[in-house]
């Protein structure tokens, strides 16, 4: 019988590519039609929610990897309507919309599902992103979680009062109204964040951090760091984490897909992918070190399970457990086909591992 609670989900293709930089996956086109089908299939299958992420500017490599992106929230509203049980999440950075209009957005969104919204927040997220608007690239880590501290309470307050006054350091606002609300409140929410500074933000100010690893020991790493952060600010901090799943009928096959998008990997937007990522404490000769080691990797690195149905759950259980994970969060080559052996095949499996597998579907 399971003995703990765990979350699906499901990280929506809202950005063509996916998740793996290569000219030799199946096409995922990044929008709206293909993104609904997939969230109608994972209610189906009894996931918890789906989320979609929050980019604005593709690699302009060959593969096209985040050329078309839809926005988050927008298209939670769509899905929100053409939905009737899965949670509904969007993703938003705060240095692209203002507290108060994400607030307003929430809300309407927390109508429009019945309050099975929530929210993952970046508090400056993809700088590409960000410096072709002219935004976020003067703020440092530490500046970065100021503001969204003030982002969060902005919204928190907004959500939950009328009239509000706040004058902070990145925002101010004079008798702010700001109805509808949430029905119950604030909605779930989460922040994408690795480094310590950003999971205490976190833990002292959300519901759940969201991470991913290239390998079983940087996950388990990230979910045990966070969680004996979460214990020294005293907070219940979910973790969840994003796993990249290659089934196969066998391991073999498994491999041979594994091995076939790795033969097209983008290198060019890997490349530019690092250049974004990397840190700005290294000096130019450690980051072209790091930069040549990194793009020794493959394409598919977030977090991979690639074999048959039995392998995927049993390395999926282990990672659970040993990463104190409450939240496994699913990326994965063809959001249709791999998606339903999830659902069928892998996750039912988990129960045999103390673990609860998704509901499965009803019809
Ligand atoms: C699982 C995950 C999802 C992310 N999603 C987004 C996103 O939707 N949009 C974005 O601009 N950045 C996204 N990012 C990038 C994060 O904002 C950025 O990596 C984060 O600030 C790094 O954590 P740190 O601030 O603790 O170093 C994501 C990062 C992770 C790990």
């Amino acid at each position: 019988m399971p003995t703990r609670t765990v979350e699906y989900g499901v990280f929506l293709p809202v950005s063509s590519g996916g998740w793996i930089p290569s000219t030799t996956t199946p096409e995922l086109d990044g929008s709206y039609a293909y993104n609904l089908e997939v969230t109608r299939l994972a209610e189906r299958l009894g996931f918890d929610f789906t989320l979609s992420q929050a980019v604005w500017r593709g690699y302009a490599g060959p593969s096209h990897h985040f050329e078309v992106n839809l926005e988050s929230l927008t298209t939670t509203a769509g899905l929100a309507a053409a939905t009737e049980r899965i949670g509904v999440w969007s993703t938003c950075n705060t240095a692209t919309f203002h507290p108060a209009v994400l607030a307003k957005m929430i809300a309407t969104a927390d109508q429009i599902s019945g309050g099975r919204t929530g929210l993952n927040i970046v508090a400056g997220g993809n700088r590409a992103s960000e410096t072709q608007m002219g935004l976020g690239a003067s703020l440092s880590n530490p500046d970065k979680y100021r503001r969204a501290r003030e982002w969060v309470t902005v919204c928190k307050l907004l959500w939950t009062e009328d009239g509000v006054d706040f004058d902070g350091e990145f925002f101010t606002l004079k008798d702010c109204q700001s109805k509808p609300k949430p029905a119950a409140g604030p909605p779930p929410m989460i922040c994408a964040a690795v480094s310590d500074i950003g999971l205490r933000f976190t833990a002292e100010m959300l519901d759940g951090c969201l991470f991913e690893g290239t390998s079983r020991e940087s996950m388990i790493e990230v979910g045990t760091r966070a969680k004996r952060i979460a214990e020294e600010v005293g907070s219940p901090l979910k973790t969840y984490c994003v796993f990249m799943v290659i089934p196969g009928e066998t391991d073999a096959d498994a491999q041979r897909r594994l091995d076939l998008y790795n033969a097209g990997r983008d290198t060019e937007t890997m490349a530019r992918m690092f250049a974004e990522h990397g840190n700005a404490a290294w000096d130019k000769a450690e980051f072209e070190a790091r930069r040549a080691e990194w793009e020794k990797t493959t394409a598919v690195s977030t977090g991979t399970l690639c074999g048959s149905a039995d392998t995927i759950a049993e390395q999926l259980a282990d990672i659970i457990e040993a990463g104190r994970i409450d939240g496994a969060v699913f990326i994965m080559p063809d959001f249709i086909g791999d998606l339903a052996a999830l659902g069928e095949a892998i996750l039912p499996q988990l129960a045999r591992h103390g673990l609860p597998g998704a509901a499965l579907a009803l019809d």
